[in-house]
């Protein structure tokens, strides 16, 4: 109650005591009890507190009076400067507060509130060094990012960084839903459920439900320059980070002043509203740095990859090759009459499959691929193609290649190309000036500065990115908007060849994890459902056209074989209309691993979108249609799982129905067992 009732009269009070602490100054601060220093959210129910205990700068995050993180400690391990943890005091706070409701180029909507009441600490040594960090706090509605901020200084200038100390202590028993950190196959990985007293080392977002409901998730915000963390369970439910390696001593190293990514906390009462939350990732990296960027267009597209992942055509060149000119005028003139906008071509230039990807050539391709031809037939059609850069994991080579690689495909009219880095975790590959070979982690702080130079020299050619086997997201769409996707997750190539392929578990739980980080491209639309050598993909039909609207990508594939579209259309009918593009964005209902709706709006548009799924349970919803306006008719058009549907009977019963229904009104839907549905609301007219 105490912080609920504080809001404006919270933060005066707050305000005044930072004013007589600061008046005070450093030498009286170190003469108190307590040095805490406070900060909370605009509504007054989040508060961030700084203090030192027993000398280790300390912070702990609460709601409503209680701690969600228990007092944790702060810290770095500096090579060759020692540990900078013990023996500190807080110098003098300055507060300030931000209200600002910025723009999407696009995205899950349109308008973003960037609402925050901010503290910046300064952290100093008490010993003769006197080394000092800030520390930055922003305390949003829901939820907190702090980072570390080194000011240059002579006992500071050269950073390099062996490890953050960075504790979150989660306060109280919870359970989580985790992927392992710093294991081979990067993010490539079905979640684990578990105690969070029984997680290893895990990939953020990792999400957390407390006993009393309350939902957390931990990750990062603007991973530019820096290495990607792993959270690393200490002891009970308390967690530090641990610094994705590199192939130096050393896992980052910066010249100061430098600022580390911000450490998000995202807490909410329920799923929806951790997914709500997710916002803060964006509003915690900086704006634009493209300038005009009307050139960014969310799409969707087709593509021989399925072919590929069923092993009915090869990347390689030879009798099964896929990326053949006559395949490739075949997939365009499928995209040109089912509305498509680009047609991606992977295994189309010279190198497959390389070591290491040591003969990847990024401007040759394949003799029977004759992309002149390839290209020009696409701009009769009014399509475009996507280029793909494979690289293996030698990022050192792409880099090297990158110029010729992308003006390349600027010549030849491509705005977008899909990436990738397929390598074990840490086989990623460059090469110092003198030649010698290093190697490098998909998430250490070579390929977060990898990934911005792919960026920005990819915007120079107007040229948009979709990468895979990529560092995690951290809402860096935000500042490169050609940034526009990428995987990071365990996909749909693993419906094709997994073992397990993805349980219908799987989605309800990205939504609620690996979704709060951005854009996933997930390669949905397998209206075959089946896998290679017929393996049954354990969903319905209608729970695969589900996905456009649940997994947001601003490049949605339609991921099928267009003859197996030929089989389905009515499925074809709804990947065909729906949109790419949202003006805003609910989760209506959801509970982690269980099930999720999701309703969007497109984009300057009246009609609505709703996507639903369910784990192995069959479940009803009742959808409060609050979202529209009140007593508006709207015609609803469903696709839903049909009777004697689900996966233990007829993955392809499919209802594909119109109803009359009103904004303010409950719709009442079932999903069968790795089913769900997908709704469009037109104004009825
Ligand atoms: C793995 C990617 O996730 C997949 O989409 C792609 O087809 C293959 N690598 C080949 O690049
Ligand atoms: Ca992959």
């Amino acid at each position: 109650m105490r912080a609920r009732q504080s809001g404006a009269a919270g933060r005066a009070m707050v305000r005044a005591m930072l004013a007589i602490l600061a008046f005070l100054g450093p030498s009286a601060l170190a003469a108190q009890a307590s040095d805490a220093q406070r900060q909370c959210s605009p509504d007054g129910r989040l508060c961030f507190a700084l203090e030192t205990v027993e000398g280790d700068a300390t912070y702990r995050i609460e709601r409503d009076g209680a701690d969600v993180i228990a007092p944790s400690r702060l810290g770095f391990m500096l090579r060759g400067a020692g540990k900078w943890q013990h023996g500190m005091q807080l110098g003098d706070a300055v507060t300030r507060s931000h209200d600002e409701t910025w723009q999407q180029p696009w995205g899950e909507r349109r308008l973003v509130d960037d609402r925050y009441n901010e503290i910046r600490v300064p952290i100093i040594e008490t010993r003769k060094t006197k080394r000092r960090i800030d520390l930055v706090a922003r305390v949003f509605d829901g939820g907190v990012g702090f980072r570390f901020e080194f000011p240059e200084q002579p006992q500071l200038g050269d950073v390099m960084i062996d490890e953050e100390l960075t504790e979150f202590a989660i306060a109280g028993q919870a359970e989580a839903w985790w992927i392992p950190g710093g294991e081979w196959n990067r993010y490539e990985y079905l979640y684990r459920h578990t105690p969070a007293s029984e997680v290893g080392t895990a990939h953020t977002p990792i999400t957390f439900r407390r006993a009393d409901g309350l939902h957390i998730a931990i990750h990062e915000a603007a991973l530019e320059d820096y290495s990607g963390y792993w959270l690393e369970r200490l002891e009970g439910e308390r967690f530090r980070t641990r610094l994705a390696p590199s192939s130096q001593p050393w896992k980052v190293r910066r010249t100061a002043p430098f600022n580390t990514p911000w450490r998000t906390v995202l807490i909410a009462a329920d799923a929806p509203g951790l997914y709500a939350a997710a916002d803060i990732i964006l509003d915690l990296n900086e704006s634009n740095r493209l300038g005009d960027v009307s050139w960014v267009k969310p799409q969707k597209y087709v593509g021989i990859w399925w072919a590929m992942h069923l092993d009915k055509w090869s990347w390689n060149a030879g009798p099964r090759h896929g990326a053949t000119t006559q395949h490739a005028l075949d997939y365009i003139d499928f995209a040109a009459k089912h509305g498509f906008s680009s047609v991606l071509f992977e295994g189309w230039n010279e190198g497959w499959w390389s070591e290491s990807g040591r003969n990847f050539k990024f401007a040759t391709p394949y003799p029977d691929f004759d992309i002149e031809r390839v290209t020009a037939h696409a701009r009769t059609k009014g399509v475009e193609i996507m280029g793909h850069h494979e690289t293996a994991g030698n990022a050192g080579l792409y880099e090297r290649s990158l110029e010729e690689a992308l003006a390349y495909y600027a010549k030849h009219g491509i705005h977008s190309v899909k990436t990738g880095y397929v390598a074990d975790a840490g086989g990623v590959l460059r090469e110092d000036p003198d030649g010698t070979e290093q190697w490098e982690w998909h998430d250490g702080q070579y390929m977060a500065r990898h990934h911005v130079l792919v960026a920005k020299r990819a915007a120079k050619h107007r040229i948009v990115v979709n990468a895979h086997e990529p560092i995690k997201d951290t809402g860096m769409r935000r500042t490169y908007p050609n940034m526009m996707t990428r995987e990071g997750a365990r996909g749909t190539e693993y419906m094709a060849w997994g073992d397990p392929p993805n349980p219908p578990s799987h989605e309800p739980t990205l939504l609620f994890t690996r979704m709060l980080s951005g854009p996933l491209d997930y390669t949905p639309g397998i209206v075959s459902l089946a896998g290679r050598d017929g393996r049954l993909l354990p969903n319905t039909l209608a729970r695969q056209l589900a996905l456009y609207v649940v997994l947001y990508s601003p490049l949605q594939m339609a991921a099928d074989l267009p003859e197996n579209y030929g089989k389905a259309p009515d499925a074809l009918a709804f990947i065909e209309q729906v949109p790419v593009d949202w003006e805003q964005t609910r989760v209506l209902a959801g509970e982690i691993g269980e099930y999720a709706v999701v309703a969007r709006q497109r984009r300057g548009g009246s009609d609505w979108w709703l996507g639903g799924v369910t784990d192995g349970e069959r479940r009803e919803v009742t959808l409060d249609l609050a979202f529209l306006p009140a007593g508006k008719r709207y015609t609803a058009e469903i696709w839903r799982d049909g009777p004697g549907g689900g996966i233990e009977g007829d993955r392809f019963a499919m209802v594909r129905e119109k109803r009359a229904v009103r904004g303010g009104d409950a719709l009442t839907l079932a999903m069968e067992a790795g089913g769900g549905f997908a709704v469009s609301l037109r104004p009825a007219r």
